[in-house]
Order: structure tokens, then C-alpha cells, then sequence
């Protein structure tokens, strides 16, 4: 089966569970990654914003714990302002290995980063970093892997996928390893719903081309002006749900199978899973981690947080 097949029998898949749902990582397509740069700079959505300043306000402590001659290891590939303060302050860096599944945006970042630090080893990695992946053979050999795993792109997964997800990254970090994360903090509801329900409608727009890249790529004919975008917080559970509602009774087709979406019916399309710290130590424990340092924004928005071998 070709990549694009089993990703077409995937989103199928989905399709037909009851609470129908798609990946989120169906949403980045160009246009939808320009759209996601644009909501990095909203005002309402504040975890771009915070997660950067977080990480200038402590940049030299966090360079000392990382210590001398690491392996930064960035799961999706980065080439973000917070990745280039990294990179501009830690110490005698190793290497820098970007990891992601898209070759398109791992080549475009490679690229970027050895023309701003020629003196750094750059060894991008194709992979899906959800499963085990082998490391490359750097010149010079690491004193330590630092898995980077900024963005909270961890509230996309569920407490049990991420809890997995943090297993292989403990694996992946091996011996003396360790793991920066940036998490999103529970807080005042309407906080949260608002950096997903800007005033400009860039969200709204962000959602709704996941339908227009899946016509586009995979031969559906979603009516993508029939659905409107939702995004509400639940508490219970400490997450964004993300979804599209149907405006009407539609029949989509793709791939010969055809998918009934009732009038009023949501498609799934992202979880963003907020954190308390000690919820998060509680899974980083359990992964084998241990918590060594979490550094905060003054209204306790965002966090980011140095795990170590426990
Ligand atoms: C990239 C998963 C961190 O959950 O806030 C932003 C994605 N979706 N607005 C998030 C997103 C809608 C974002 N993550």
C-alpha cells in the first residue's frame, strides 16, 4: 500500500467511528501551516508568545542544565525563534537533529539552520517520532541527548497516547539523557477558549482547511462552506475539543466509499490538552522521568520543563 493509500484508509477509518474524527496533523498542509504561523502571532493565542518568552527569561540556566557538548534532539522539525535561542546558547552543542515526518519541512529547516550556525553538525531525521528511531552518528560523540518537544504539541495526544509518546522519547534520550518540554497550564477557561476563537476568524479558517486539503490531496468532496468551526474547553477533562460542525445533511465520498454527516454532526479534529504541574510530573514520572526544573511566565500560562532520568 503507497503512503497516500494508508493515509486515505486512515482518515476512512476515522470517518466511521461513531464520534467521527481526522488527525490533526491532516491541518498542515502549506496553506495551513502559513494559517498556523498566523495564529502564532494572534493575540489571543498566547502559548507562542509565552513559551518564547519563558525560554529567553532562563536561556543561560537552562544552556547549564543541558551542560556542554549535548545532542539536541527536536521532535517536529523546528527552526523556530525558540529553537535558534537554543541553539545561539547552549554550550559547545554537538549536534542538532531535527525530527519529522515531512522531508519537505525537515530539508527547508536543515537548510535554514546550517546557513545561520555553518559551525554546527545538523543530521535531520525522517521519522515519526510517536515510534522508536535510530539516532545519527554525530562527528563529535554527545555527552548527553536532550529530546526538545516544545510548542505543547503534547496536548494534541491523549493522556494515554501521551504517556506512551513520553516512554519512547525516555528511551530514545538513553542514558544520562533528558527532555525539555513546553506544556500549556490549566487555567480561567475563558483564556483557553479565546486563543482558539480569535476575532479574526484565523482558527475558524485553520480548522476548516483540513476539509479543503483532504478534497484537494485525497479526493474527498466535503462542502467545506457547510461547516463551521467549534472549539470549547472541557473542564473535566482539560482540553480543547476541536471540531467541525455540519450545517446540512451531506454524503461525502472518497477512495469509492461514501460517509453520511447529519445536519448538527462534529468531525473531531484536535484535542489541545492543558496541564497541571503536577499532573504532568505524575506522567513524566511514570515514563522513568523525573522533574528537575519547571520555569514559568509571571501569570502561570505556559510552562517549560527539564525532565531528567529519575
Ligand atoms: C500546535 C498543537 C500546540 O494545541 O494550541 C492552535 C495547535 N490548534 N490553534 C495547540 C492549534 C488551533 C496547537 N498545537
Amino acid at each position: 500500500m503507497s503512503a497516500q493509500s494508508a493515509e486515505l484508509a486512515e482518515i476512512l477509518a476515522g470517518l466511521k467511528q461513531p464520534q467521527k474524527m481526522i488527525s490533526p496533523k491532516y491541518f498542515y498542509d502549506e496553506r495551513g501551516s502559513q494559517l498556523f504561523d498566523a495564529i502564532t502571532h494572534l493575540p489571543e493565542y498566547y502559548p507562542t508568545e509565552t513559551e518564547l518568552g519563558i525560554m529567553l527569561d532562563n536561556i543561560d540556566e537552562i544552556a547549564d542544565l543541558v551542560g556542554p557538548n549535548a545532542s539536541l534532539i527536536e521532535y517536529g522539525s523546528g527552526s523556530s525563534r525558540k529553537t535558534r535561542a537554543l541553539l545561539e546558547h547552549l554550550h559547545e552543542l554537538a549536534v542538532y537533529v531535527p525530527v519529522d515526518i515531512s522531508e519537505d519541512h525537515l530539508i527547508a529547516t536543515a537548510r535554514k539552520v546550517r546557513s545561520e550556525f555553518p559551525d554546527l553538525e545538523v543530521l535531520p531525521v525522517v521519522a515519526d517520532f510517536t515510534q522508536p528511531f535510530a539516532l545519527p552518528d554525530p562527528t563529535i560523540t554527545p555527552l548527553r541527548n536532550v529530546v526538545y518537544f516544545p510548542g505543547s504539541t503534547i496536548g494534541n495526544f491523549t493522556h494515554e497516547a501521551a504517556q506512551d509518546l513520553l516512554g519512547v522519547m525516555y528511551q530514545e534520550a538513553g542514558a544520562d539523557g533528558a527532555m525539555l518540554i513546553g506544556v500549556d497550564l490549566q487555567k480561567d477557561p475563558g483564556i483557553i477558549e479565546r486563543a482558539y476563537n480569535d476575532s479574526a476568524g484565523i482558527t475558524a479558517e485553520f480548522n476548516l482547511n483540513m476539509l479543503t486539503h483532504l478534497n484537494r490531496e485525497f479526493g474527498f468532496d466535503f462542502d467545506v462552506g457547510a461547516f463551521s468551526h467549534s472549539a470549547v474547553y472541557d473542564p473535566d477533562e482539560g482540553r480543547m475539543v476541536i471540531e467541525l460542525i455540519s450545517g446540512r445533511d451531506q454524503v461525502v465520498t472518497a477512495g469509492g466509499e461514501k460517509i453520511e454527516v447529519a445536519d448538527g454532526e462534529a468531525i473531531l479534529t484536535e484535542y489541545s490538552h492543558k496541564y497541571t504541574l503536577e499532573g504532568f510530573a505524575d506522567m513524566a514520572q511514570q515514563a522513568g522521568f523525573a522533574v528537575r526544573k519547571v520555569w514559568t511566565d509571571a501569570d502561570r500560562l505556559f510552562s517549560v520543563q527539564y525532565c531528567v532520568r529519575a
